[in-house]
């Protein structure tokens, strides 16, 4: 079979070469097209927006009209890709788990209703408002008003009390509670009563937002509302929760977050929570191929471009079938699945330079034929590649820079 690589075909959806059965199916036969045409000749990420927002609207659905969802900045690392979701989610609140994604999330979206996912060092919070200040975004998002900083502690509390009396600021502030997971927060509601007490003596400096309780622990059971451990979560959850009625103050005025994509789907018809978090089920890498989420659909996925082919195996003609054929791919070592072609065979090593593939010799693709891997997680990998390529109807719709690591 000839190369398509050189050929002076414009790329169209419906053309020879986006047919399937030389490795690709449809799907990945068009895309494979399209970044031979258009793409940048090196690994990139590619996302989905039809699927995206078919999966954004499955976790909007399951979140429902009396809930907040919460979309997890981690796993959607990117400006323009955290805008698209929060217009189709039409959501303002962010879980942000990183100071320099904190800080690039209030520059970037001064409407936003931020939730810290994770305690941060009160010196993270001490460079958040310097670089605020610094560059001027401190005249459009009022951290008073729109963050909540995440407590597990009272040592952490004292910290933050600190920092708040030094710069005159108001801090507002969410408590981590350990609802089961055991990663650390409240572990009894007596301790959120003293915390409470702590802020009630300064209301200048602190305000109660609301509890966050993670309950990851949960994924893998298949579990619903009526499990055992749900309802052992949901009990521990309200103890916290009637702490803070038992203080006089109205739950509904505060933000109760918990779940995640693997669990948010549990909670349909609960209301012990009123905040839901979840962004990896929007773009759905191998390891959300879980229970709750087998409605949604990959939607990311790394494309790189095959530098050199063999005909055969050149390191054995015993091969299994499926490993009868060896190509190398540009770079490598992700953590990540090949996903097309998928005749694929063990693998023989990985390197981050060339790695080879080996194939079935039913894989008939060429060098410059792009091949498709799925992340096994977002958070790291989707910011290894560099700007996104959004990807609708056939064409590029968008060239999304991520977040930077420091700053
Ligand atoms: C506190 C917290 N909430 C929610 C999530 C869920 O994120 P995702 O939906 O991407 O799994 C995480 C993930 O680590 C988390 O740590």
């Amino acid at each position: 079979m000839q190369a398509a690589a050189g050929s002076a075909l414009l790329w169209s959806p419906y053309s020879r070469a986006a047919k399937p059965g030389r490795g690709h199916n449809a799907y990945f036969a068009q895309l494979n097209e399209l970044l031979k045409q258009q793409g940048p000749g090196h690994p990139v990420l590619v996302l989905d927006q039809a699927r995206m927002d078919r999966n954004i609207r499955r976790l909007v659905e399951s979140v429902g009209k009396q809930k907040q969802y919460r979309i997890v900045v981690k796993s959607l690392p990117s400006v323009p890709l955290l805008q698209h979701v929060m217009q189709r989610s039409r959501s303002q609140a962010l879980m942000v788990f990183h100071q320099p994604f904190l800080n690039a999330v209030a520059a970037a979206f001064p409407a936003a209703d931020v939730l810290m996912g994770k305690p941060m060092p009160v010196s993270a919070a001490r460079t958040f408002y310097r670089k605020l200040h610094n560059t001027g975004a401190a005249r459009r998002f009022d951290p008073g008003r729109q963050l909540q900083w995440l407590i597990d502690s009272p040592e952490r509390l004292q910290q933050y009390l600190q920092l708040a009396r030094q710069l005159g600021v108001t801090m507002g502030v969410n408590f981590e509670i350990d609802v089961g997971l055991r990663r650390g927060g409240l572990t009894e509601p007596e301790q959120l009563s003293a915390a409470l007490q702590v802020i009630a003596a300064n209301p200048r400096h602190l305000r109660m937002r609301g509890l966050m309780g993670y309950e990851a622990h949960l994924t893998g059971m298949q579990a619903s509302l009526q499990h055992p451990a749900v309802q052992a979560v949901l009990a521990a959850y309200r103890g916290f929760v009637q702490r803070l009625q038992q203080a006089g103050l109205d739950p509904a005025a505060l933000t109760l977050n918990g779940a995640g994509s693997h669990t948010l789907k549990i909670y349909e018809r609960d209301h012990t929570m009123n905040d839901l978090a979840a962004g990896s089920g929007v773009v759905m890498p191998t390891d959300f191929d879980t229970h709750h989420l087998a409605a949604h659909e990959p939607a990311v996925f790394i494309a790189t471009p095959i530098l050199k082919r063999y005909t055969g195996n050149p390191f054995t003609d015993q091969a299994p079938e499926n490993m009868r054929r060896l190509y190398y791919i540009y770079g490598g070592y992700w953590k990540a699945r090949m996903v097309s072609p998928d005749l694929v065979g063990d693998t023989i090593y990985q390197s981050t330079n060339q790695s080879p593939i080996a194939t079935s010799q039913k894989i008939d693709l060429q060098v410059d034929d792009y091949m498709f891997l799925r992340p096994t997680q977002s958070e790291f990998v989707l910011l290894q590649f560099g700007d996104l390529l959004a990807v609708a109807d056939g064409q590029l719709t968008g060239r999304w820079p991520v977040f930077h690591q420091t700053g």
